[in-house]
Formats: structure tokens, C-alpha cells, sequence
């Protein structure tokens, strides 16, 4: 299998060829994706695109990380940043009532 590497917040993620995001993600011990647009943060749980808990932003499209299959020009982004780490937009926080940034 072919190995390569896509960008996560200016970090090389390594992959197999066929993998997915989510997989990729977690086997790099990344365990939270960023804060979710609903309730605390978005990580690989279902791994079959149900539980829309793993949701990231691929090449400026929010896609299911499960589901996206990793590739080497895939820029993978936090729902709330851009690729240099910075917050694009606040979301309401559901305990608070305000907003997290
Ligand atoms: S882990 Fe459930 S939709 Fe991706």
C-alpha cells in the first residue's frame, strides 16, 4: 500500500492508501476534530457517515471525515478554522449561551 500525507492545521497527517480521514486522524492520536456546530467535539465514532459526529472541513467543503477517503492534496480543516489554526467564525455554545472563542 502506498503511503502518503494530507495537512491538518499545518501538520502531515500520515495514511494509507484507502483510508479514510477519520482513521488517518485518529490513528495520528488525534482524538478531538475540533468543536462541533452543535455540542462539544467532533471525533470518529460511528465510522458508517450516521452520526455526523466527525465532521470536518476537506478543501474548504465540510464533509464526514469517516467517509472522505485521505488523499495527499487534501487540505483537512477544524469546522472552526482555517488552514493556519485561526477561528473563521464563532459558534453558539449550547451550555453557556454565548459563544466559544
Ligand atoms: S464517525 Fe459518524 S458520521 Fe463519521
Amino acid at each position: 500500500m502506498k503511503r502518503a500525507t494530507f495537512s491538518w492545521l499545518g501538520r502531515d497527517v500520515p495514511f494509507l492508501e484507502g483510508e479514510s480521514i477519520a482513521s488517518a486522524l485518529d490513528a495520528a492520536g488525534l482524538v478531538s476534530f475540533g468543536p462541533g456546530m452543535v455540542a462539544g467535539d467532533t471525533r470518529y465514532f460511528c465510522g458508517i457517515g450516521a452520526c455526523q459526529g466527525c465532521l470536518v472541513r476537506v478543501n474548504g467543503v465540510v464533509r464526514e471525515a469517516c467517509l472522505a477517503p485521505a488523499s495527499a492534496q487534501s487540505l483537512v480543516e477544524p469546522l472552526d478554522h482555517d488552514a493556519g489554526g485561526k477561528p473563521l467564525h464563532t459558534f453558539p455554545h449550547p451550555v453557556a449561551g454565548g459563544t466559544r472563542d
